[in-house]
């Protein structure tokens, strides 16, 4: 890890503009400061996927409409608090069904799998610690359904139309009829959204922050933390919410044998969380092999949960 950690780092310090890949915000402070941030009054994506999830996760399972043995499998389940909602439904009709949570941290996987056989004790688990479509690929062969979860609007954290790539390897690995459900945020009042990444709390800004002291600990380097503020950005055509972080001032950082110049309120691209209007989800969807078979939405249409069937 520390060395694609470092490599990936130094690649993005050296270009220009500047970015480090978000990917990295997850060490063990940066996914508390996340659970934190889905607990905070602005950001209403988590709780607008919990409500869908907790009002419709039956009508999503007569919509899917599997075959007698299916199986469900979900790329970065998190702490599974939502994904237990629709398990918990889908256990009410049948428990023909294998659930396989993906994930690359084995203790997020422990952690979850302990949760759901004290919680869902019928539910048949099989956490897999791998990348996804590894996992997925090794499932190929199975006569089974597939429904490939992957919620929360991750989707939304891919750069320069990444997600369309990552939408089209998951088409080829699967077959035909398969389905997924994808969680996508969508575009609305544009102050909604950046509240959203500027909580009032200085959350969101801990958590970009965050990765600055991560690079400082586990590569012995020597960020001035206090030197960069959060920038938040919405852009309400593109549907683009991107933070930066900010150097107040002009600096040189060094992170072992490389040395970083910073003129005074350069920034450095840290996140994109990309919004989507339903004409966007329909055209992602046609565009990788996928049909819509239905939206589901929270009541105040800020989220949608969308069900696609491979074509
Ligand atoms: C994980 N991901 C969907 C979150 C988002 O909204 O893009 C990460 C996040 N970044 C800042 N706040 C939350």
């Amino acid at each position: 890890m520390t060395d694609s950690f470092y490599t990936e780092i130094i690649e993005g310090l050296t270009k220009s503009p500047k970015t480090l890949p978000s990917k990295y915000f997850y060490d063990k402070r940066g996914s508390e400061l996340f659970q934190t941030i889905m607990k905070l009054p602005e950001y209403y994506l988590t709780k607008s996927e919990y409500e869908i999830l907790n009002n419709q996760s039956g009508e999503i399972f007569n919509d899917f409409s599997a075959k007698q043995k299916f199986d469900i499998i979900e790329f970065g389940a998190g702490d599974g608090s939502k994904t237990k909602l629709l398990l918990k439904e889908f256990l009410k009709q049948t428990n023909n069904f294998v659930y396989s949570p993906i994930d690359i941290s084995k203790s997020a996987l422990k952690g979850l799998e302990q949760t759901f056989r004290e919680e869902l004790p019928l539910l048949k688990i099989n956490p897999i610690n791998d990348d996804y479509f590894s996992a997925l690929e090794s499932m190929k062969n199975k006569d089974t359904t597939k429904l490939v979860m992957f919620m929360g609007s991750n989707i939304g954290n891919f750069k320069y139309n990444e997600e369309v790539d990552f939408l089209k390897l998951m088409r080829k690995n699967l077959s035909q009829g398969d389905c997924v459900l994808i969680g996508f945020d969508l575009k609305k009042d544009p102050r909604i959204i950046l509240d959203a990444y500027n909580d009032k709390s200085g959350v969101t800004k801990e958590f970009n922050l965050n990765l600055l002291k991560r690079i400082n600990s586990e590569l012995g380097a020597d960020i001035d933390i206090s030197s960069f503020e959060h920038y938040p950005t919405y852009n309400p055509i593109t549907g683009e919410a991107i933070s930066y972080l900010i150097s107040m001032k002009n600096q040189q950082i060094r992170i072992k044998d490389k040395r970083f110049e910073f003129k005074q309120s350069e920034p450095i691209f840290m996140e994109i969380s990309k919004k989507y209007s339903t004409e966007d989800i329909e055209e992602l969807a046609l565009s990788t092999g996928f049909e819509i078979i239905k939206n589901y939405y929270d009541c105040k249409h800020y989220f949608a949960d969308s069900l696609w069937r491979a074509k």
